[in-house]
């Protein structure tokens, strides 16, 4: 049995933290740090997501080109080139594409319509727990549990 993006958005919650694309890097490290996350979606004027900043973005396009955080705008700095995934994908798909394309965050998204985001963390803790199941059921079997 895969466990699903449905199921781990039922446990960690829908919710998903952004700012606007003219956010100051500044003020979304503060978000960040209160909400105890390590990336939130930015959003465009028009409402619609337009990229991603991770406190990764932050290390490598702000602290090493010398730019400071108060001047310069998530715009500037955010991942434009977004992994996303459906509902109904599962951990194991998950944890591929985040690999591949060296993320650690994917919006989760529903005919378009951003529904949730999912983090490494999450989707390591989810296939380590089906792991854990699995191998206590054949812990079981094979002690003669079900005989
Ligand atoms: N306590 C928990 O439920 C939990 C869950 C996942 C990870 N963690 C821990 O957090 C640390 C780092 O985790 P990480 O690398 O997975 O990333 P992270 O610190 O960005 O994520 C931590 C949690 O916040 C959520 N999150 C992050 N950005 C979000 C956003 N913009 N909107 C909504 N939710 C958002 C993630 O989905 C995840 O559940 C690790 O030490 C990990 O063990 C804890």
């Amino acid at each position: 049995m895969n466990a699903t993006v449905r199921q781990i958005l039922q446990r960690k919650g829908s919710n998903v933290w952004s700012v606007s694309s003219d956010t100051l890097v500044y003020r979304a490290l503060q978000i960040m740090q209160e909400k105890e996350i390590g990336a939130l979606v930015v959003m465009n004027e028009a409402g619609e997501m337009a990229g991603l900043i991770s406190e990764r973005d932050y290390a490598r396009k702000v602290i090493l080109e010398g730019r400071s955080s108060r001047e310069t705008a998530t715009k500037d700095i955010m991942a434009k080139e977004l992994y996303s995934v459906a509902p109904g994908a599962t951990a194991e798909e998950c944890i591929s594409l985040m690999l591949k394309n060296r993320v650690r965050h994917l919006p989760v998204l529903d005919n378009e319509k951003l529904v949730g985001l999912v983090s490494i963390g999450d989707v390591v803790r989810a296939i380590v727990k089906e792991q854990r199941t699995t191998i206590e059921h054949l812990g079981d079997y094979i002690s003669g549990k079900y005989v």
